[in-house]
């Protein structure tokens, strides 16, 4: 049966959804925090306003105990969900996007490690947002291929892996992504 730190070859049947992820109906939600972990803009700031103070609070206490420098980028730690429909929140922090330096292996180790904290944590349904897409300043095209590309080559015991985008734009970008990865 599944256990925790899953290794094996199953990898999660990914979807995409156009929408607000802090509605979806899944067991975690995928945060595009900052090392911080307390709050910005984007997805993270929707998330905490719909998720209620309990995630802000959980997130104090991890800086107060296991990351009191914060949550280096390309990794990933899980809170409550506080509110939300989802039981979790996985919050990874993606690279800022740089001309002058391919930081595409830290995108990649963002959404690998959001994916082993969902296995440690049993979560089969995972929603991710477009991770550095936004005010990280990633090329969409760039941003939507390594977030398809690293979730479908990842072995994980999630069995969906729901890519919910903002915008038609945005979608459009992981759509195309899809098809010519798959
Ligand atoms: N549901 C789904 N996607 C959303 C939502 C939502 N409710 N709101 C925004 N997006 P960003 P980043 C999309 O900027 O680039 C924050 O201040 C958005 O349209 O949220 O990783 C953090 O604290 C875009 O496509 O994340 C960090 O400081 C995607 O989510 C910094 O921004 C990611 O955009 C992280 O920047």
């Amino acid at each position: 049966g599944p256990r925790a730190g899953y290794s094996g070859r199953m990898t999660a049947e990914i979807t995409l959804h156009r929408g607000d992820i802090t509605q979806a109906e899944v067991d975690a939600v995928v945060n595009a925090a900052n090392s911080g972990l307390l709050g910005g803009g984007g997805v993270d700031g929707a998330i905490h306003r719909a998720g209620g103070p309990a995630i802000l609070e959980a997130c104090r206490e991890l800086r107060r105990t296991t990351l009191p420098d914060g949550l280096p980028t390309g990794q990933a730690v899980a809170t409550t969900a506080g509110d939300l429909p989802a039981q979790w929140v996985i919050h990874t922090v993606g690279p800022v996007y740089a001309k002058s330096e391919d930081r595409s292996e830290l995108l990649a180790s963002a959404y690998r490690e959001s994916l082993r904290v969902a296995d440690e944590l049993g979560a089969r349904t995972v929603a991710f947002p477009a991770v550095s897409a936004g005010v990280y300043g990633w090329p969409l095209g760039d941003a939507a291929r390594i977030a398809v590309s690293t979730v479908r080559t990842t072995g994980s015991a999630v069995r969906e892996a729901r890519f919910v985008l903002f915008s038609d734009e945005v979608y459009d970008a992981f759509a195309r992504a899809d098809e010519s990865s798959g």
